[in-house]
């Protein structure tokens, strides 16, 4: 997981190759490095974030980094580019080399000098092993030996080319006139050029100012279209927000009606299966949890949902269709389940917010959620778009099995196009919850409990909350606290409740009363006025179908730590120790 860039054109390389990787940052921020060719190949690199670099030279040829470290501690020795012993050629790599300590040992064998702990600095030696004249042949001759995930770039000071390859880990071009770019996200490059190429794994691009060519491993040609991109720049910045996780919160409205409308003109979802697999991570694990639920009660068919790092080690579930939830498509461990499933003979589906991200190679079909770039580490809006499709499939599936009316169907379908509605309502509850969020901010610990379809939301309300503001936070199944969780709770203590006026309504009231009687400081979000008697503090949420109160029960959550990370002044784009993908196992 780190970002990479690459520029050769007519600018200066060292604008481009900055600006590029400050919008990669949310790929990692442990370090930064740029390799530009002035004369000869000149490096600045430093533990920390791209505004720690002192770049005091230009070319219009270079490579950048941004780290998130897995091999090798933060630190300027570690951090990207590396350069071979004659420093005269540069490398940058996302990814991991499995094979790294044997093809190490080799190299050091022969001489060559390693500086860092990484395994990528390896790539730079074993270019330099076979150069003999020309790049691109040492290139592929490295690029064969390796083993593992790997986006690398590399250049030469004496050839004027970048040659690239991608196994795993995302590597898109962006085609430009008299000028090319590399780069592990679109949005690095979308201030010059709108013309991309998505490479697929086992390819090698070789980039020079006026020609971008791509081949196989085996060094084949391979013809590619170039795609348009047609979301602004402006769609990944900030647009006056203090934080791009409150924009993204705000956009949830947009981005589950866009998910919405692209998914209706789908006339693929008409599935044969008899059971159902979600294996997902983080917060798109929780969006499984609540796919369940809507799965179960439409469709009456068991759903298993698994993390996908638990999965792996699993056996699987034979004939079962089985659904991969990934925002990034980049995640390793849903990678390694989707291959899974399909080496089982199962049918695979990807929900998935990245068009041509690597989980897509894996899987027989892909729903796209339409919520447009995702830049804070903390998922808000891919999630309720994961939502809106997973309500949306299993409405269409109730449909086509006839296990619902056709009235039944016309009134879900017409209350899922009104979410985007009901969440422009709840949004505008801000106010109460930055009253809320002042209150709660110094509390050590925070619980959140619902019942039924909301339990994923309280699972979801607590990993908002840890991740962003560092509170201690728990989600429970509310029925679950007396068999433990409720000796933690004492005078003060936060507990936020989830009561939907459902069949889960009575419930709810009493577990209040079990926490207020321990005198904890009780929040509820529900529609109800009556719930206020109850409680320390009612948020009033708008009054949807209680089936879809997901989405603004999360919404609320979603805000109520936001305004709790931005009271005690958290990093809340990139919170500590995180990266927006996880593409380590
Ligand atoms: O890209 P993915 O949906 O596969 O990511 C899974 C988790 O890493 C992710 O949801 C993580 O939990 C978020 N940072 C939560 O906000």
């Amino acid at each position: 997981m780190c970002g990479i860039v690459g520029y050769i054109g007519f600018r200066s390389a060292r604008e481009v190759l900055l600006s590029s990787l400050r919008r990669l940052e949310y790929r990692g921020y442990d370090s930064a490095g740029v390799a530009i060719v002035a004369d000869e190949i000149k490096v600045e690199k430093r533990r920390g974030s791209i505004d720690n670099l002192k770049v005091d030279f230009d070319g219009s040829l270079g490579i950048g980094h941004t780290r998130w470290a897995t091999h090798g501690i933060p630190s300027d020795k570690n951090a990207h580019p590396f350069l071979d012993c004659q420093g005269k050629l540069a490398i940058v790599h996302n990814g991991i080399i499995e094979n790294y300590l044997s093809l190490r040992e080799e190299l050091i064998k022969k001489g060559h000098k390693f500086v860092s702990d990484t395994d990528s600095e390896l790539i730079a030696h074993l270019i330099e092993e076979y150069y003999q004249g020309d790049l691109k042949d040492a290139f592929f001759k490295a690029i064969r030996k390796l083993k593992g995930s790997f986006a690398i770039a590399a250049i030469h000071q004496d050839e004027r080319k970048i040659l690239a390859a991608k196994n795993e880990s995302p590597l898109v071009i962006g085609i430009g006139d008299h000028e090319n770019f590399l780069a592990s996200d679109i949005p690095a490059f979308l201030a010059y050029t709108n013309r991309v190429i998505v490479l697929k794994d086992k390819e090698v691009c070789e980039l020079t100012d006026d020609f971008v060519q791509i081949y196989d491993f085996d060094e084949k040609e391979v013809r590619r279209d170039v795609e348009y991109i047609n979301w602004s720049l402006e769609d990944a910045e900030k647009s006056g927000y203090e934080h791009f996780m409150l924009k993204e919160i705000f956009e949830q409205p947009i981005a589950v009606d866009n998910t919405i409308h692209s998914l209706i003109s789908r006339n693929d979802l008409d599935l044969e299966f008899d059971s159902m697999v979600i294996v997902a991570c983080g917060t798109s694990y929780h969006a499984g949890l609540v796919g369940k639920y809507i799965m179960e009660e439409l469709l009456h068919v068991p759903v298993y949902v698994y993390y996908a790092s638990e999965y792996r080690y699993r056996e699987v579930l034979e004939n079962s269709l089985t659904l991969l939830i990934t925002q990034s498509g980049e995640t390793a461990d849903t990678i390694a389940a989707a291959r899974k499933a399909m080496a089982a003979g199962n049918t695979t589906l990807a929900i998935t917010n990245v068009v041509g991200s690597s989980i897509t190679n894996y899987v027989d079909m892909v729903l796209y959620t339409s919520a447009g770039p995702e830049i804070g580490v903390a998922a808000t809006k891919t999630f309720t778009a994961q939502l809106a499709s997973l309500y949306y499939f299993a409405i269409e599936a109730a449909r086509n099995k006839m296990l619902i009316s056709p009235m039944r169907y016309e009134s879900l379908l017409n209350t899922l196009r009104k979410v985007p509605y009901y969440i422009e309502k709840t949004l505008s509850v801000e106010p109460r919850i930055i009253k809320e969020a002042k209150k709660i901010a110094n509390s050590k610990d925070i619980f959140f409990i619902a019942r039924g379809i909301n339990y994923p939301i309280a699972l979801e309300g607590a990993l908002k909350m840890k991740e962003i503001s560092y509170i201690h936070a728990e989600g429970y199944p509310a029925g679950e606290l007396k068999h433990g969780p409720l000796a933690l709770i004492e005078e003060g203590v936060p507990v936020v409740t989830l009561v939907p006026v459902d069949k889960t309504y009575e419930k709810m009231l009493s577990n209040i009363k079990e926490v207020s009687a321990r005198k904890a400081y009780v929040i509820a979000l529900s529609p109800s006025e009556e719930v206020g008697k109850y409680v320390d503090s009612l948020i009033k949420v708008p009054d949807i179908d209680p089936l879809f109160s997901p989405f603004v029960n999360v919404v609320a959550l979603q805000l109520l730590s936001y305004h709790t990370a931005r009271i005690l002044g958290r990093n809340i784009d990139k919170p500590r120790n995180l990266a927006k993908s996880v593409t380590v196992e």
